[in-house]
């Protein structure tokens, strides 16, 4: 048997057009849409990357999109200063600083200064508490975490009841999947148990699972026999093992390869993400999803 892929590619695709379609309309009513500012300190490649993907998508659904590049020696208080600007700044509605930051900025304060109201990544505690009470409380889930339940959601698979893995204890997607999982609600209501680096028995407990979510960062860690015939199979991870030149632009590009055997798994798995292609491209729709609803919120209309 071959499972069934779970492409994130065309459900980003179907997401972007439901949140163009909203902007247009709340354009059209409200006279306004949803600004996002993303604020890159220096210029890692990764991140120019990533950032330059966010503003590109941000114009495709109708934003007011704005690229903050800062130099890689801008001082703590005067990035302080420039969040605090964008906290006050009444046509923003999501603040991203893409991280990760240079040595002499704490990141930690950094992310403690956007504005609750704004933070569209889900990062700042007010929101990571929020996300722990769960329901009506939620405002911003974090994007991984929000991209995976929504891949889920329209995979059809079934999650109430669902005994659920997660492999990996991370802020960013392990912790936040986990105790969204297991709130009462449409795509959660599972049983969750989280493994990670000094549990005992890890094979046992992946075994055990309808719905396996791995976001460990190992090539390769999740082997087809750890998998339960028909499971559903989540690979968070995104590993660079190589380099290839790209049939497409002739380019040198990284070859990636996920936290599960792929290729075995498929075999075996009722349903799978690839990677590339699965949860990754979710990351950055889940952004425009948040931004948009904070405009949303702000308007009195999510
Ligand atoms: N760096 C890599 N991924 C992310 C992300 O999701 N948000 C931010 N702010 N920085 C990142």
């Amino acid at each position: 048997m071959s499972a069934k892929l779970i492409k994130g590619t065309e459900i980003r695709e179907q997401i972007l057009e439901e949140i163009t379609g909203e902007v247009a309309q709340i354009k059209e009513k409200h006279n306004v849409v949803p600004g996002l500012v993303t604020i890159l300190i220096g210029e890692n490649p990764a991140s120019m990357s990533y950032v330059t993907l966010k503003i590109k998508t941000a114009h495709r659904v109708g934003f007011k999109e704005i690229q903050d590049s800062q130099p890689v020696d801008i001082s703590e208080a005067d990035l302080l200063a420039l969040i605090d600007k964008y906290n006050n700044d009444d046509s923003i509605n999501g603040i991203l600083v893409q991280l990760p930051l240079p040595d002499h900025i704490d990141e930690k304060k950094i992310l403690n200064a956007i504005d609750p109201d704004k933070d569209v990544d889900g990062f700042h505690p007010v929101n990571v508490g929020r996300l722990m009470i769960g329901g009506s409380e939620v405002k911003f889930p974090p994007c991984t975490p929000a991209g995976i339940q929504e891949m889920i959601i329209r995979a059809g698979v079934e999650t109430s009841g669902a005994e659920v893995v997660v492999v990996g204890r991370s802020n960013i997607v392990g912790k936040p999947i986990a105790n969204m999982m297991l709130q009462k609600g449409d795509g959660a209501n599972s049983t969750v148990t989280v493994v990670h680096t000094r549990t005992k028995n890890m094979e046992e407990h992946c075994k055990r699972a309808d719905i396996l979510i791995v976001a460990a960062g190992v090539p390769d860690l999740v082997k087809p026999e750890w998998i339960k015939p028909g499971a559903c199979v989540i690979d968070v991870g995104v590993n660079r093992v190589g380099e290839k030149i790209s049939e497409k632009t002739g380019k040198t590009i990284a070859i990636l390869k996920g936290d599960v055997d792929f290729e075995a798994a498929k075999e075996i798995a009722g349903s799978i993400t690839p990677v590339p292609g699965g949860v990754g491209p979710m990351t950055i729709t889940m952004l425009m999803k948040n931004t948009l609803k904070s405009l949303k919120f702000k308007l009195g209309i999510e």
